[in-house]
């Protein structure tokens, strides 16, 4: 038995925290991890407002009906005891944790690379979060860039997947793209790569993140929530959502009218501002779910092509996120709680990347 120590955060009610005390067991087949540091944002958050609705809770769950939450996070784990005949103790991996001291994997379909998590409760869940890359012959790992990849590639893969859908349709016709929450990561990962191909990007984004919005150089044009109609509203459009906020949802809508050729609903940054809306003018608001663009593109290309072309991606996004972002460590629970809560206020400033180790 190993001792352990959980971050959880109350279902009904996020801004309630604890800090819990358990125990967990190694079993034959299984490792135990010891969790080192991982990444904290907006997207964190997400996985917590659509806990039960999307079953982020199911992924590390607490004892049944007992109200609490572990919110799933991007990092770095070692292996400290290993019952599994592949594994060695010492390997490193990278993927999806709780945000705890330790956690009990059951490695399966090993490959040199990486492997899946089999425990029962988490089969039902999307396979994309239950690999585990083996750093040692992971082709994407980079030790110097650690922080970097546990803050931003999860976000830049997605960004990837976007952009990429939007050039896959011929931007549905559109001339420009349009970006809530401009600030967000997965948002600038978008308008890097768009800047790249041509079309124009506008980024919309609260008052006090304007100017980073500006200095980053992503986007063509900044406007900020409370000046929305300084966008030029006869120009075909995409709108791509990070905000997930009802009224600005609907404010895009009536504003761009039929020149909205796509709207695409990503994230809920504004997680409070949330309404539905229904009978919106212009394209009906599509879910972008990631996996079924990366399940086509890996049937077009191959996943030998695929992964090497997203590598390439995150190679060139990578030199240039030095001029924006910098990377703020925190260490201990005390630290966890309160960058946990700077994060869920929308407290934190865009340009730190929060990387915390329990
Ligand atoms: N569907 C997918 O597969 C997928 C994948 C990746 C990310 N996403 C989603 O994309 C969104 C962005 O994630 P991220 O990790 O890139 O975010 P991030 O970098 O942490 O974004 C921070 C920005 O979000 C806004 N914000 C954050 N908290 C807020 C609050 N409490 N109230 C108001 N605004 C707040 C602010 O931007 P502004 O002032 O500019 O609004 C802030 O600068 C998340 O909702 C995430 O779940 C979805």
């Amino acid at each position: 038995m190993t001792t352990t120590t959980d971050f959880e955060v109350l279902r009904s009610d996020l801004r309630q925290t604890r800090i819990a005390e358990g125990s967990i067991r190694c079993e034959p087949g299984q490792v135990l991890c010891r969790i080192d540091k991982f990444a904290l944002t907006a997207n964190n958050i997400t996985y917590a407002v659509f806990g039960e609705a999307m079953h982020y809770w199911n992924f590390f769950p607490t004892a049944p009906g007992d109200g609490w939450g572990r919110i799933p996070v991007w990092g770095f784990a070692e292996v400290v005891e290993s019952r599994h005949e592949t594994i060695a103790v010492g390997e490193r991996l990278y993927g999806y944790w709780p945000m705890s001291s330790h956690a009990v994997l059951q490695p399966e379909r090993v490959t040199d690379a990486q492997f899946l998590d089999g425990v029962p409760h988490r089969r039902p869940l999307p396979t994309p979060y239950q690999v585990y890359m083996r750093l040692a012959r992971d082709p994407l790992h980079d030790p110097r860039h650690e922080d970097h990849r546990a803050l931003l590639q999860p976000l830049f893969f997605t960004s990837w997947l976007i952009e990429d859908f939007l050039a896959d349709n011929q931007l549905f016709g559109a001339k420009q793209v349009v970006l809530a929450s401009a600030s967000s990561k997965t948002a600038l990962g978008v308008a890097f790569l768009l800047k790249q191909h041509g079309p124009r990007v506008v980024g919309l984004t609260s008052p006090r993140n304007q100017a980073f919005c500006e200095k980053v150089g992503y986007y063509d044009q900044v406007v900020t929530y409370d000046a929305l109609g300084a966008m030029a509203a006869d120009v075909p459009s995409v709108f791509v959502d990070m905000a997930g906020d009802g009224k600005l949802l609907k404010f895009v809508h009536y504003h761009f009218r039929e020149q909205l050729k796509y709207s695409c609903i990503v994230g809920a940054t504004h997680w409070e501002q949330r309404k539905t809306q229904h009978d919106l003018p212009g394209a009906k608001p599509q879910f972008f779910f990631a996996p079924t663009q990366a399940g086509k593109r890996q049937k077009d290309w191959g996943p030998a092509e695929f992964f090497g072309r997203f590598g390439k991606a995150w190679a060139a996004f990578l030199p240039s996120v030095e001029g924006w972002l910098q990377l703020k460590p925190g260490y201990g629970w005390a630290a966890i709680r309160l960058a946990y809560q700077d994060v869920l206020e929308g407290r934190s400033t865009p340009e730190i990347g929060i990387v915390l180790s329990p």
